[in-house]
């Protein structure tokens, strides 16, 4: 164990552990994880996509307007577990339609920090910039993401981000931030390569204050102080999350995770084109052999969506909503490569107090 945890800073915002809980849609993690989490002195992060399904407002006909209730409701609800102290986040990912109306939701709900990958967020600071105190972190695979979009904000914006996940596709879950499938394995993405030089990046361009945050992979605490050895001053887990007594998902996609062998997970390229680690549920097993079968598209989710243009793929939105519902034959489970080390249910406080007994 390292004898001093860093502090994680994230613009005004401290948790009092220097851990995030990764967003996971479609509403795996949504207001009741991302609240416990900050109970437990964690940053929760509530995943905006398709949050709509979650609630009765939602008719089937009213997408885009129900998500920007429901992202802040969710927050509304995460804030009352969470308690006064607790910081609480907004993941919400660049490929969306109505991403900046997610955005401009969060922050006139109060959120503190908004996380954002899936694409590169170079236009996050225009929809947030009215609310200064709310802070900007930027999910990358690559130094040369991060330098892309600091130089952008700085220029356009005058900002510059507030710290950086850095996330590997090599063990992360949902869609991986790399384009091609021979990159998801690439040595040159692992968090060994990538942190320290991003952590040097960081330092040298934009000063000692920006943390560098390390995703994918990590599940003990032997995992984070290695993370910390390179230099990053956080770490996010999403997958370890998902399968909690607090989590949002339904029993049955618990189980799936609980269930989950190393057989069972499998590299897809998902309808967004980029690959996504997931389990091999009857519906995945279908799409790998080339004949599923999709449920019509639901709201035109997606800015580039190979369903929508080319009537391949799947509706996205409508598989990962079933997994959530814990439909099995039917859903899309995303989950990171640490799947199989899930063998039961725990706590968020248990988990949180066994990886940072001090
Ligand atoms: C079920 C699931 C859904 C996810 N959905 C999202 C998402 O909507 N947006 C995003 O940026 N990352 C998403 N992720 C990635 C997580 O936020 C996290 O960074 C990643 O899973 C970390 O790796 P780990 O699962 O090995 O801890 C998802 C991961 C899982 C397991």
């Amino acid at each position: 164990m390292t004898a001093k945890l860093p502090v994680l800073q994230l613009g005004k915002h401290r948790p009092r552990y220097p851990l995030i809980q990764g967003g996971m849609g479609v509403a795996i993690s949504g207001p009741r994880l991302a609240g416990h989490v900050a109970k437990s002195g964690g940053v929760g992060t509530i995943a905006s996509v398709g949050l709509a399904c979650n609630f009765s407002f939602y008719n089937g006909r009213n997408y885009f307007e129900a998500n920007v209730r429901a992202v802040k409701e969710s927050i509304l609800q995460a804030r009352e577990i969470a308690g006064p102290e607790g910081v609480i986040a907004l993941n919400c990912m660049v490929a969306l339609t109505d991403y900046d109306r997610h955005i401009k939701a969060a922050c006139e709900g109060g959120v503190d920090v908004i996380v954002s990958g899936a694409g590169l967020p170079l236009r996050l600071p225009e929809y947030a910039k009215d609310f200064p105190d709310v802070a900007l972190v930027p999910i990358v695979s690559s130094v040369k993401a991060a330098s892309l979009i600091s130089r952008r904000w700085e220029k356009t914006y005058g900002r510059i981000p507030d710290g950086f996940v850095m996330e590997t596709p090599k063990y992360a879950g949902g869609h991986l931030g790399v384009t091609k499938m021979d990159q998801v394995d690439d040595e040159a993405f692992s968090l060994d390569s990538v942190v320290p030089e991003l952590v040097a990046f960081v330092e040298r361009e934009l000063g000692p204050d920006i943390p560098v945050i390390a995703a994918g992979g990590i599940w003990t605490r032997e995992d984070i102080d290695h993370a910390f050895s390179l230099g990053a001053r956080g770490v996010q887990m999403g997958t370890r999350f998902a399968c909690t007594y607090e989590g949002d998902a339904s029993d049955r996609f618990k189980q799936a995770y609980i269930d989950a062998t190393e057989d069972d997970v499998v590299i897809i390229q998902s309808p967004a084109g980029l690959p996504g680690r997931a389990l091999k549920s009857p519906f995945i097993a279908q799409y790998l052999e080339g004949n599923v079968e999709s449920k019509p598209c639901i709201a035109n989710c997606l800015t580039h969506c190979r369903y929508r243009s080319e009537k391949k793929t799947f509706c996205i939105a409508q598989a990962l909503i079933d997994a959530y519902r814990g439909n099995w034959e039917e859903g899309l489970f995303f989950c990171g490569s640490n799947v199989t080390r899930v063998t039961e249910l725990q706590h968020v406080a248990d988990i949180i107090r066994e990886l940072f007994p001090e």
